[in-house]
């Protein structure tokens, strides 16, 4: 339960309005590597769709913009993390492909990076319309823009993306 109240920005009543009536909207998380942020994104976002009987998204996957990774489990530093907190982050890697930009309704990237990757991959003003910053659901007042990379850092930086995630998750379950 978040203590602020989220209030969504214009951008994301907008996004609200156009999928408005849908009952199988569909999203996709995207990070650098696929094996920290994104899967884990993925696992929370499961976990809330299961708690909110209201909540519009029938779809969750995620996705590197590298492929580095391709074919790994999550990171083992993620999935000790996520298991304190019940989470079972087990996505297998991949990497993002051209079709994941007809096939999913809303593509959120966890950091600037990697919003400016994907705005670059897609190919129409339709596509770019899907891509969204996961910052774009955090409460009002945050101390974060973005979902920071965790990989080169230690325990304290996991535990962040995962407070940050479960913020955002829960807003965005609120919100579609
Ligand atoms: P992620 O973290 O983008 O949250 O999965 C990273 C994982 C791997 C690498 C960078 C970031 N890497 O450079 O291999």
């Amino acid at each position: 339960m978040n203590l602020l109240q989220y209030t969504p920005t214009d951008r994301i009543k907008a996004l609200a309005r156009r999928l408005e009536g849908r009952e199988d909207i569909s999203v996709l998380f995207v990070c650098l590597g696929n094996i920290c942020r994104s899967p884990a994104a993925d696992a929370i976002m499961r976990q809330k769709i299961a708690e909110k009987p209201g909540c519009h998204i029938t779809t969750v996957d995620s996705a590197g913009i590298g492929s580095w990774h391709v074919g790994d489990l999550p990171d083992a530093r993620m999935r000790v993390h996520g298991n304190r907190r019940d989470l079972d982050i087990n996505h297998v890697c991949r990497q993002v492909r051209r079709s994941d930009f007809s096939n999913f309704d809303l593509i959120i990237g966890m950091d600037h990076t990697n919003i400016r990757d994907l705005r670059k991959l897609a190919a129409t003003l339709d596509e770019e319309a899907k891509v969204y910053g996961m910052a774009e659901f955090f409460t009002p007042g945050s101390r974060f823009d973005c979902v920071p990379d965790p990989y080169y850092g230690g325990d304290q930086g996991f535990e962040n993306v995962l407070d940050l995630l479960e913020e955002a998750t829960e807003n965005l379950a609120d919100t579609l």
